[in-house]
């Protein structure tokens, strides 16, 4: 399959690089708004752009990497965010190809005090997740053959991500207060890379939307004793409400995704998030 991997300069573009090495029988084209090294431009803005990118290089598959991902950002320029996070992604299913596309727990309010299952009521409570759950349904009445995977609290050894921050915070500083009333669960965007191969390299396409983390649950500030334990960073973690964190964003409270659908779609079991934090730290710490 020739197959387009968009915002290729992203946490998650740059593991699809990574672990397309693994499936060399596959034709690879990464792209993102900026062009660096083996990424062409292609801005999933521009419909006619990405009509003639998909015609002219034969696309069998599209994989949406990009995104606004700026949640604070995107609280004050929603209709940028839009544009992105939804318009662009309507651009995307009118080129009438496969699509595997990425969403997020923001499309839930968080109240909940029980894993949010595929079907399960939205209700968004940002700009971010505003847009990208209309990002969904745009896809989903065009391309009703999309495979959409929400994830949650991503990171990765590229770009800004919370344990990259923590360990920087952990080193120049001898004490943090991190929240504890905030639970969900971290996602190594290694392994939600592996997840979407897990989907394209099934014996038949499964069509739907799915949740995708890592497994267990944890609070920020476990979260951070984790990073820094793992890191060998000596700096005192103490617990705070979200109260006395001045946030610009409402966040979620409990925004753990019950990942059931694709354990047992795709038959396959999930690394436990303080393994996948593992290997992540070690790749850091290189
Ligand atoms: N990060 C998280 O914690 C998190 C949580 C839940 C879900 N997700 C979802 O997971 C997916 C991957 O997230 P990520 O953390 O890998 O995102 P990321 O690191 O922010 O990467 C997104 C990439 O898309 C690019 N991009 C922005 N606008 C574009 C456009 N018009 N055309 C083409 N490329 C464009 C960005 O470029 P610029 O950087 O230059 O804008 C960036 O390189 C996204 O769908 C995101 O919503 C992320």
């Amino acid at each position: 399959m020739k197959i387009l991997i968009t915002g290729s300069n992203g946490q998650l573009g740059n593991e699809m690089r990574t672990l397309s090495k693994q499936h060399p029988k596959h034709t690879y084209l990464f792209t993102d708004i900026v062009e660096s090294g083996d990424t062409h431009i292609l801005d999933i803005t521009d419909r006619e752009a990405v009509m003639a990118f998909v015609r002219e290089h034969s696309i069998d598959l599209i994989v949406n990497c990009a995104a606004y991902t700026n949640v604070d950002r995107a609280e004050k320029d929603e209709p940028t965010a839009r544009l992105i996070n939804a318009l662009a992604v309507q651009n995307l299913a009118l080129t009438g190809k496969k699509i595997i596309h990425i969403s997020t727990d923001y499309v839930f309010s968080g109240d909940e005090h029980v894993p949010c299952r595929e079907d399960d009521p939205v209700a968004p409570r940002t700009a971010y997740g505003r847009t990208k759950l209309e990002g969904e349904q745009l896809l989903s009445e065009s391309c009703p053959d999309a495979v959409i995977l929400r994830t949650a609290w991503l990171y990765s050894p590229y770009g800004n991500n919370f344990v990259k921050t923590m360990i920087r915070l952990g080193k120049e500083r001898d004490s943090i207060g991190v929240v504890f009333d905030q639970i969900g669960t971290p996602t190594y965007a290694a392994d939600l890379a592996w997840a979407i191969f897990t989907v394209i390299e099934a014996e038949e396409w499964h069509p739907g939307i799915y949740h995708f983390t890592n497994e267990g649950v944890c609070s920020w500030y476990d979260f951070t004793i984790e990073i820094h334990r793992r890191s060998g960073i000596r700096c005192a973690v103490r617990p705070i409400l979200s109260a006395e964190y001045q946030y610009k964003t409402p966040r979620p409270h409990y925004s753990v995704l019950d990942k059931s659908k694709f354990k047992k779609t795709f038959g396959v079991e999930i690394p436990y998030w303080t393994e996948a934090l593992e290997r992540c730290v070690k790749l850091l710490n290189c």
